[in-house]
C-alpha cells in the first residue's frame, strides 16, 4: 500500500481569472484525494520570492514572481497515496503545449508562463511549501 501524503498545490492567477477554480477542485475531489487545505490568497512579493527561491537564476524568475504576484490564487493542502506523482500526472506537463488532453493544462492551457496550476515538485519542495503557504492550525486533523 503506498504512503499517504501531502502535496501544495494552487491554482495560478490565470485559472482564478478565467473561473476555473471550481472545475479544477473538482477533479482532485472526484479522483479520491483529501482537501486538508484550501485559501484563496493574494501572494506578497516576499512569498512569491520565497516560492521560487531555487529559480531565483533562471531567466523566467521575475516573469514567474511578477505573474504569480498579479491576482489572487488558490492554495491548498492535498493528500492521498503519492499525492506529488498523482497531482502532478493530473496537472499534466509544465508547458502545456506538452500536455496531454486529460490533464489540467492539457485541457485548459497553451502558455508557460500562464500555465494554470502549480504542484510541488519532491518531498523536500513540498515541506517548505506546505510551511511556506500554511500554518499547521490551517489545516484540517485526521
Ligand atoms: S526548471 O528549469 O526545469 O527547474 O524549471 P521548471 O520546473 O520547468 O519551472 C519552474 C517554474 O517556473 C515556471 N516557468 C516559467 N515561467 C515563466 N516563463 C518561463 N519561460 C518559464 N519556464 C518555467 C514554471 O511554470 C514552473 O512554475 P510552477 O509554479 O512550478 O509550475
Amino acid at each position: 500500500m503506498s504512503q499517504t501524503t501531502r502535496t501544495l498545490v494552487f491554482v495560478k492567477p490565470d485559472g482564478v481569472r478565467r473561473g476555473l477554480v471550481g472545475e479544477i477542485i473538482q477533479r482532485f475531489e472526484k479522483r479520491g484525494i483529501r482537501i486538508v487545505g484550501l485559501k484563496m490568497v493574494h501572494p506578497t512579493r516576499e512569498l512569491a520570492e520565497k516560492h521560487y527561491a531555487v529559480h531565483r537564476d533562471k531567466p523566467f524568475f521575475e516573469g514567474v514572481v511578477n505573474f504569480i504576484t498579479s491576482g489572487p490564487v488558490v492554495a491548498m493542502v492535498l493528500e492521498c497515496p503519492n499525492a506529488i506523482e498523482v497531482t502532478r500526472q493530473m496537472m499534466g506537463a509544465t508547458n502545456p503545449i506538452n500536455a496531454a488532453p486529460g490533464t489540467i493544462r492539457g485541457d485548459f492551457g497553451l502558455d508557460i508562463e500562464q500555465n494554470i496550476i502549480h504542484g510541488s515538485s519532491d518531498p523536500e519542495a513540498a515541506e517548505y511549501e506546505l510551511n511556506l503557504w500554511f500554518k499547521p492550525e490551517e489545516l484540517v486533523g485526521q
